[in-house]
């Protein structure tokens, strides 16, 4: 049996830091995907990617982490499968993607879970989407070190062409939202600063979101589960007690979480330029609040307060580098990307990478 995966990217239009928080996303995924092609194998297994790495394992071999980051991914999936049928068909896997690596736009997730999807399928296991999100998540928190949420793999899933996905991230209720546009288009524009986010400062975030919900229920007497479901009057009677940054991540929070459901509103009301105002709140949030932008993201987004045709900017993901996310008239775009490239080259010496980004749709396997 040979089979193709396709999973692909994810653009967040807005609800930055919240999915780890139970609030609300606003993601969408990207045309852009990686491509993994399957096969049983009899003795051993083959991984290969067409950045030149390569793997050869026998997948009933007990885990020995690796010193190559990415190898840890593999591994990550190949554990947590065995952890509901321990003995596993040796396969080949050939990598090839489209996306691009480490820019915020996930595509890690998208590795993890067309590794899983394809996995699953090869050794009988039929796993549903949650079953690939809750897999994907263990591998992130147990084998890569990274305390991160559930927004990445959700959108890789279930996302569907043209729609964004107004995601609780507590309860996963959703609405998909649609994104046409029609003379407006997503542009990313690419720092060239590859985050690592395991070693940065994302934990700790995870964690001061953690502290503060702990004092915010000790002051309020009240068992809230997480940050997202606390009122702006709980976060400030417990002032006092929460450290300076606790408070501004609580802040922030809140605030973001009304961004997301307001921006989803507003696009389905065509109330566009209110969206994009919006999207430059959530960037002063991020920067200021919540501390996990950097002085290039900053540049990015302040290059397109003077320029015509911009409607909205923010940096996306994780932070700490990759990309802004723009939403910017369609006949501005390449005027836009033109200027902003000269300036950050000039500033920063960097070559900017810009990216239109056309919606897709979730996750897909080919069998033959
Ligand atoms: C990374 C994580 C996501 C999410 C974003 C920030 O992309 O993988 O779960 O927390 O950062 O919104």
């Amino acid at each position: 049996m040979k089979i193709k995966v396709t999973s692909p990217g994810r653009v967040n239009l807005i609800g930055e830091h919240t999915d780890y928080n139970g609030g609300y996303v606003l993601p969408c995924a990207l045309n852009l995907s990686i491509n993994l092609n399957f096969e049983i194998n009899n003795k051993q297994s083959f991984v290969k990617t067409d950045l030149g790495y390569s793997m050869i394992f026998n997948i009933n071999d007990s885990y020995k982490k690796s010193s190559i980051h990415w190898e840890n991914y593999v591994y990550g999936v190949i554990e947590e499968i065995r952890k509901i049928k321990p003995d596993l068909n040796n396969f080949s896997c050939d990598i090839k993607s489209s996306l691009p690596y480490g820019a915020g736009i996930s595509s890690s997730s998208a590795l993890v879970c067309g590794l899983i999807k394809g996995l699953s399928i090869l050794n009988n296991l039929n796993l549903d989407n949650s079953e690939i999100i809750n897999l994907s998540r263990n591998v992130e928190h147990n084998y890569i070190g990274l305390l991160g949420g559930i927004m990445d793999q959700y959108t890789i899933l279930n996302a569907k062409e043209n729609k964004a996905i107004l995601l609780n991230c507590n309860d996963l209720t959703n609405k998909y939202i649609d994104i046409d546009f029609v003379d407006l288009e997503i542009l990313l524009l690419d720092t060239n600063i590859k985050h690592n986010l395991a070693s940065t400062e994302y934990n700790t975030r995870v964690n001061e979101c953690k502290q503060a919900l702990k004092t915010i229920n000790r002051v309020s007497n009240k068992k809230y589960e997480n940050l997202s479901q606390v009122s702006l009057e709980e976060i400030n009677d417990a002032k006092n007690d929460l450290s300076k940054n606790q408070f501004n991540r609580a802040v922030f929070v809140y605030n973001e979480n009304k961004r997301a459901i307001k921006s989803a509103e507003l696009i389905e009301k065509n109330n566009l330029s209110e969206f994009g105002e919006l999207m430059y709140q959530s960037h002063e949030g991020l920067k200021n609040n919540y501390e996990v932008s950097c002085k290039e993201l900053d540049f990015l987004v302040d290059q397109t307060k003077k320029i015509d045709g911009v409607i909205g900017a923010r940096m996306m993901g994780g932070g700490f580098g990759g990309c802004t996310v723009n939403l910017v008239h369609c006949n501005e775009t390449s005027a836009i990307v033109s200027k902003i490239k000269k300036n950050y080259k000039s500033d920063f010496g960097i070559n900017l990478k810009a990216i239109i980004a056309k919606s897709g749709s979730g996750i897909k396997v080919m069998k033959n």
